[in-house]
């Protein structure tokens, strides 16, 4: 039973300051398997600057991240099969179709089998023969989803992953994010929308100025309030004036 209590993501006193109270201070968290944690601020909170770290795109200025026991900066390749990423900005390559660029996906990841990636392409209804250049900030949202779920990866990184969707989009991508959590993945989820991480995880971190202010625990706050819970309540409280320091 102890190696299930060990977390799947462990982000320990984590600062990355950018100076002018910019950057993430004193980051501490723990997500174990199966769990759906959310990470839930403003524009401008630090979400976007814990999870480059994370993904190993940007080495701590103190503290550390781990992913399944590696080091995310020093042993960031050997992570990458195990993590899917949803980029808070999305970079893709313009000349390409996005049927183009799963299949480049899918061959750089040593996947043989399309099954999967046919499976979301239907799912989230993305029309493959369109070239990026054209596709609306939507499509390439649908095209960045597919890629990060393409290779059943067991942990996975979302940086506000449903920007950009249209509300029946958004709704169809929270109810995967679920089903994915049932089937063991373990996932952290940046959101700035209090009805997403209500909708799709266990627990969650307000993070206000570079700082955690507060740590929710949903599942029990559901069963000990039942139909009063309200997140919304939860999170306006720490952004008032003085709220959580
Ligand atoms: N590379 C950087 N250099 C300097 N400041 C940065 C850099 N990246 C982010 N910041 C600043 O750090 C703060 C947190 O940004 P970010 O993590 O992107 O917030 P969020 O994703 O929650 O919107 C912002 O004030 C942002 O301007
Ligand atoms: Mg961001």
């Amino acid at each position: 039973m102890e190696k299930e209590r060990t977390p799947v993501i462990r982000i320990d006193h984590l600062t990355k300051d950018y100076g002018f109270g910019r950057g993430a201070f004193d980051i501490t968290l723990d997500v174990m398997k199966g769990e759906c944690y959310g990470f839930l601020g403003p524009n401008g909170a630090g979400k976007t600057t814990t999870i480059r770290h994370l993904m190993g795109f940007s080495r701590p200025g103190s503290g550390s991240a781990q992913i399944l026991g590696r080091d995310c900066w020093s042993q960031a390749a050997d992570l990458k099969n195990d993590i899917g990423y949803i980029p808070g900005e999305i970079e893709l390559p313009l000349g390409m179709t996005g049927g183009q660029f799963l299949d480049m996906m899918q061959k750089m990841r040593g996947i043989t089998d399309p099954a999967r990636t046919e499976m979301l392409v239907r799912k989230f209804r993305l029309d493959t023969s369109v070239r990026i250049r054209k596709m609306s900030f939507g499509m390439k949202r649908k095209v960045a989803i597919i890629t990060a779920f393409m290779h059943d990866p067991d942990v996975l990184i979302l940086d506000e992953p449903s920007s950009g969707l249209d509300p029946i989009m958004q709704k169809e991508f929270i109810d995967y994010v679920a089903e994915e959590r049932a089937r063991g993945k373990t996932i952290f989820l940046s959101s700035h929308i209090f009805h997403e991480v209500d909708a799709a995880c266990s627990r969650a971190a307000i993070i206000k100025e570079g700082h955690i202010v507060s740590e929710i625990d949903l599942d029990a706050l559901k069963r000990k309030e039942g139909d009063a819970f309200d997140l919304e309540r939860y999170f306006l409280d720490f952004y008032r004036d003085g709220g959580g320091e």
